[in-house]
């Protein structure tokens, strides 16, 4: 039974002092076992300020990273070494730094979904919640914004003042959902409040009555008189809105919003990491941790 190995995880949790984070995309058995469930940098928040010595990351590796770099005292472990996030994985240091030096006069704003290792080369780390204000507020009015040129456009767009180099990088699993998804969803809910990620290509998210974060988007949804909403992001979170708004409709934009990614991670990837049988102990080089540390304090300064 499911709920054994969840018993044999809590039971462990306590023996062994451990935290558990999952991101909120984690399937419902892991949810269940969770300390924290939410956003990738949120949860690092949370992670930082526990007094648990192990830490374990229900998600993908960039996110493992980001609680190690706020929690460098504690052990942080990947519950599943294979999770990785695409976007964060497809640009590597050397590829952004011959970019920059095309750039020389650019201030480099990573995603935080980007690895630790890019990270020391950026300027600044920004969240989808957090990506308009930090970028509004640069000195600088030239930004190079990476690896999501999704969201890169939908930020530029809102500031004409400033000038956007954007790359050719995204979300595979965002980036899938099409304005045919959007007509379709539309046909069969009339009535729905479009809400959207901004991770989705600009024709998607041109047609959204709300754009935002996860948690952007979960608000509104919670805060909205409307009934009816279509989703138009990873789909765990339709059922997230669904449980706590058991009186408004949710319903996905497409299917196919599943990021397989975050799904690698199973309930027992998490039983035998507790265990100490599987999973990856999150080990940063000193250089590495640095920089990557002085990319996200400038964010923590700046947001
Ligand atoms: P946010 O939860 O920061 O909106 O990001 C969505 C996402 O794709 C996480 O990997
Ligand atoms: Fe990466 Fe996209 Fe999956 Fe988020 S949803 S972990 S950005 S692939």
């Amino acid at each position: 039974m499911i709920t054994d190995i969840q018993q044999e995880i809590i039971k462990l949790k306590k023996e062994k002092d451990i935290c558990i984070l999952a991101h909120c995309y984690q399937n419902p058995e892991i949810l269940e076992v969770a300390d924290f469930v939410g956003d990738s940098f949120a949860l690092s928040v949370e992670a930082s300020k526990v007094s648990n010595k192990t830490v374990i990351m229900c998600g993908v590796r960039f996110m493992a990273e980001t609680v190690k770099i706020l929690s460098p005292d504690k052990t942080v472990y990947l519950a599943n070494p294979s999770a990785g996030c695409p976007m964060a994985e497809m640009m590597d240091k050397e590829t952004i730094a011959q970019v920059k030096e095309k750039y020389p006069d650019y201030t480099v704003v990573a995603y935080i979904n980007t690895t630790s290792e890019l990270k020391t080369i950026c300027d600044v780390c920004v969240t989808s919640s957090s990506a308009l204000k930090i970028c509004k507020k640069l000195d600088s009015d030239n930004i190079l914004f990476i690896p999501d040129c999704n969201l890169g456009d939908w930020i530029s767009k809102q500031l004409p003042e400033k000038n956007f180099k954007l790359l050719n990088g995204g979300c595979p699993t965002h980036a899938k959902m099409s304005v045919k998804d959007v007509q379709n969803a539309k046909a069969q809910h009339p009535g729905a409040k479009f809400l959207v990620h901004p991770e989705c290509k600009p024709d998607v998210v041109a047609l959204a009555d709300y754009v935002g974060s996860t948690t952007g988007i979960m608000s509104f949804a919670k805060e909205s008189d409307a009934k009816e909403f279509i989703i138009g992001t990873e789909n765990s979170i339709v059922t997230h809105l669904q449980l706590e708004c058991p009186d408004k409709s949710f319903y996905p934009l497409s299917k196919d919003c599943i990021c397989h990614n975050m799904k690698a991670t199973t309930l027992v990837d998490v039983l035998n990491c507790c265990k100490g049988t599987f999973g990856e102990e999150i080990v940063l080089d000193e250089e590495i941790y640095v920089g990557a540390k002085r990319c996200i304090d400038e964010m923590i300064r700046l947001g």
